[in-house]
This record gives structure tokens, C-alpha cells and sequence, in this order.
């Protein structure tokens, strides 16, 4: 009775209101704009309560992190919450769960344990296992059966468990919900694969992908009551067609992937959802929107995806799911006519999984210089058979905004854009 009173006065005290939080992967310790956020979007220091999930027996290494980070750096009070298979339909860690006024859904679930199917699983798929955690991060990449496992777990067959219902409780009464953005969609989940086994897999184009790409069509935990399909880690790890393969795949026209180290904070996320990208101090990531609805019929066959129109937003910039529109900061403005580089700049390995964020950073270019268009490249390659590929930008109908990063000693310049087109074909073997 009285705890419950005590809660109700809690929320009573901020009117903040029902925020998700999509994190795009490998968040730093130190990136006080995203964690101060998620504390000031749970009540603010002193009286934010943030229950950190993990989908395990005892608290996982990330779960661990999360609280550490919360509590001593952040200010705000951080409580494990583990949820077994049971647990997530157990009244009493629901009842947990509603009593806190944010939520931190960790990805990084207990390790399978030993036994001899297991064993020779992490043979045939070497890929699917876990590797040691990196070190000042949180939401990094784990072995994606994990990430399975936590939607079967929290959304089996589609319906809300007691511990997920709950989770909605504390969003509905003004709570802030956090955890990496690509298990939070209501539609397909990407699992697996890179951007060039994403493209050639099950085409006329043999080719021997590194890692299998693998979806779960059913869904996330739809905390983002929206049609997109979501990814993490987009920019950093090349997952640009990797995400567009998988809107073609599961009949969903629209998607965004962000990037690492960056969140795009969702206001209302289960009725009326609008975006706003926050990023590390002086960052130029992002979050990238992609339209697939003019893409032409046969193109998975023929691994080619011809006008797909791309959007890219970054710090302070708000997307207004509803209407699908953007508002930039004031602070930002319009490149048209002022573009300062005279030739965009291609690049010789556009899909690149290791960085440096080669697609943003050839985009970034062509909205701010006086050519139309680029036409870049991804290496073929015979051991392992890996076609090349031919990507071509177009910013003819685009429309950018930027401006230097305000308190930036060194002047980075920093640019959004709408509505440029890209073109993806598979070029063949050598
Ligand atoms: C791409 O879009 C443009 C403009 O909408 C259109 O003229 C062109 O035919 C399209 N190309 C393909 C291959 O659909
Ligand atoms: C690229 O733009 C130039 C003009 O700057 C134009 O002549 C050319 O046809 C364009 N190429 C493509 C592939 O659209
Ligand atoms: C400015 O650039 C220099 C040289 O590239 C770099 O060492 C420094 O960290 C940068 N400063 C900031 C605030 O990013």
C-alpha cells in the first residue's frame, strides 16, 4: 500500500513522458549526452529507478555494467532484474518491473550451456559464439542466438509476456525504456549476416558469405509501435544493405538503422512516435531511414536494388514518424547552393564491415559538393567467393542541412539530408 502510494507521487513529480530510448550499439561508459538522457527521462537524478533486464538466472557482465554506470557515474538508482524462462510470466518480478520508473533491456543473456550439440554448433557456426565483451561499453554485439532468446523469452509467439506487459506499464505511466534499437521493432529482427552475404544469399550469384544472414520475421518486442524494420551498429559495421535485403524480405517498405554510439530517443513510442537523435559531444553519427516502396519487383533474384531513397539525420534532428517529416535545429542550414567541396569522392569498399563508415561518409560528401552523383565500389574477392558490387548515389531530388558542431574547436562539419537515392548491383566474380 504504501509503496504504491510512494510510486504514484514519484510519477506524479515529472511529466516527462513515455520515452524509448534506441541505442545503436557498442555505447561508450562516457557518453554523458545518451546516459544523462535515459537518467533525466526516468525522473532525473535522485529519483529516477532504472531495473536493468537481462534474460538469465543472475545478472549477465553487461547487466552488471549498466547498473555500475548508472549508479556511479549517472546518479540514478540501478536495480538487476534477471528473468529466466519462467520468470518472464512470474507476477512478482512484473510487479518489480512496474515499480521502476526506467528500464534497461540488456541483450547479452547467459551463455548456452556445455554439452556435445552445443559444442558442435560453435564448430559449424563459429560465428555464434560468444566472444569476450568489449571494455567501456555497453549493448555490444553478442552471439545471436542471445538475441533470439530474449524475444522468445519476453515476446513468445508474438504475445507479451507478464514481464514485457509491464514493461509497457512503466512506458505508458511517463517511464523511459532503453536497450539496443534492433530487437525493439514489431517487425522482422535481423539476426545475422553482413551487408554482402545479405545481398547474394539465395540469388543467381554464388558466393560463399562469411556469416549466414538470418531473420526472425516474426518480430521484436514492439515497443515501437511503428511499421520499420530497426538496426543497430549501421554505419560502423556497413549494414546498409543488409537492412534494405531484409525490407525487401519481410514486405516492409520502411527502416532505419542507427548508429554506434548514438540513440535516437523516441517520444510516444506506442502511439504517436517522434524521434530525436542524441549523439556523443561532437560526434557526426546518426541514424539512416531508408524507403524501399520504389524499388522495382524481381530485384532480390537479381541481388539488384535499384532507387532506394535514403534520409540521414543527425544531432538534435527530430523525425516525426506520423508524418515523416524532420525538423533540424536552427542552428543547422540549408546546402543548397553552398556546397564547399567541388568533386564527391568515392570509395573503394563501400560495404566495409570494419569502418571507417564508408557509405555515410561518401554520402556526407556528395550532399555537400557540386556533383549529382558517385558511383563506388565493393572489392570482389575468389577465396571466399565475394562478387563485386556497384553502388551509385544520386542527390538530385536530396535536400541537406548542416553546419559546424557548435563548441567544436576544430570545426567539424556535420550534415543531414532527405530523399537521396541509391542503386545496388552485383557486379559477378572478378
Ligand atoms: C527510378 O526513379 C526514377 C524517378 O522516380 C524513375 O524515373 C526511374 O525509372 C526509376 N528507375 C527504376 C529502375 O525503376
Ligand atoms: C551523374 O551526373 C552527371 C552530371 O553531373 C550526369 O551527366 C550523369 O549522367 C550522372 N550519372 C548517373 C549514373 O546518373
Ligand atoms: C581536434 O583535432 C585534433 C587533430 O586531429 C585532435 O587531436 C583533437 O582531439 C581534436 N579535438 C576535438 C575536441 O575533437
Amino acid at each position: 500500500m504504501f509503496s504504491s502510494i510512494l510510486t504514484l507521487v514519484t510519477f506524479l513529480s515529472f511529466t516527462v513522458g513515455q520515452n524509448l530510448v534506441l541505442i545503436g550499439g557498442n555505447l561508450r561508459d562516457d557518453n554523458t549526452k545518451v546516459w544523462n538522457k535515459m537518467v533525466q527521462l526516468a525522473g532525473g537524478k535522485g529519483v529516477a529507478r532504472i531495473g536493468v533486464i537481462s534474460i538469465s538466472i543472475r545478472n549477465t557482465i553487461e547487466g552488471d555494467r549498466v547498473i555500475e554506470n548508472f549508479a556511479k557515474v549517472y546518479g540514478a538508482k540501478a536495480v538487476g532484474i534477471p528473468v529466466s524462462q519462467s520468470g518472464a510470466n512470474d507476477p512478482v518480478v512484473a510487479n518489480l518491473v512496474k515499480e521502476q520508473t526506467g528500464i534497461f533491456i540488456v541483450e547479452d543473456s547467459e551463455d548456452k550451456s556445455w554439452n556435445f550439440w552445443n559444442w558442435v554448433t560453435s564448430l559449424v557456426r563459429p560465428t555464434d559464439v560468444s566472444a569476450e565483451p568489449p571494455a567501456g561499453m555497453v549493448c555490444y554485439e553478442s552471439a545471436s542466438y542471445k538475441r533470439q532468446q530474449l524475444i522468445d523469452t519476453l515476446r513468445p509467439s508474438g504475445q507479451d509476456s507478464l514481464v514485457l506487459a509491464a514493461i509497457k506499464t512503466v512506458l505508458n505511466k511517463g517511464g523511459m525504456v532503453a536497450g539496443n534499437a534492433a530487437f525493439m521493432s514489431k517487425g522482422a529482427v535481423i539476426l545475422e549476416g553482413d551487408s554482402i552475404s545479405a545481398l547474394v544469399s539465395g540469388t543467381r550469384f554464388i558466393s560463399f558469405p562469411r556469416m549466414p544472414y538470418s531473420i526472425r520475421k516474426e518480430g521484436g518486442l514492439a515497443l515501437l509501435n511503428s511499421d520499420y524494420v530497426i538496426e543497430s551498429h549501421l554505419s560502423e559495421k556497413g549494414r546498409e544493405v543488409r537492412l534494405m535485403r531484409t525490407l525487401l524480405e519481410s514486405d516492409i517498405s520502411r527502416g532505419f538503422g542507427v548508429d554506434e554510439n548514438t540513440a535516437l530517443v523516441v517520444n510516444n513510442p506506442l502511439s504517436k512516435p517522434v524521434g530525436q537523435v542524441i549523439t556523443a559531444p561532437l560526434a557526426v553519427t546518426g541514424v539512416l531511414f531508408f524507403d524501399v516502396s520504389d524499388i522495382p519487383t524481381p530485384s532480390i533474384t537479381n541481388a539488384l536494388y535499384e532507387n532506394v531513397t535514403f534520409s540521414f539525420f543527425t544531432v538534435d534532428d527530430v523525425f516525426d514518424f506520423t508524418s515523416e517529416s524532420v525538423t533540424y535545429p536552427t542552428w543547422k542550414k540549408a546546402i543548397a547552393g553552398q556546397e564547399w567541396f567541388k568533386n564527391a569522392v568515392p570509395s573503394n569498399d563501400i560495404l566495409s564491415r570494419a569502418g571507417p563508415s564508408q557509405w555515410r561518409q561518401t554520402a556526407r560528401r556528395l550532399i555537400d559538393c557540386k556533383e549529382l552523383n558517385v558511383t563506388s565500389y565493393s572489392p570482389s574477392s575468389i577465396v571466399p567467393m565475394i562478387p563485386g558490387v556497384q553502388v551509385i548515389f544520386d542527390r538530385q531530388r536530396a535536400v541537406g542541412f548542416g553546419a559546424d558542431l557548435p563548441g567544436d574547436p576544430n570545426n567539424t562539419y556535420v550534415a543531414s539530408f532527405q530523399r537521396m537515392v541509391a542503386s545496388v548491383k552485383v557486379l559477378g566474380i572478378l
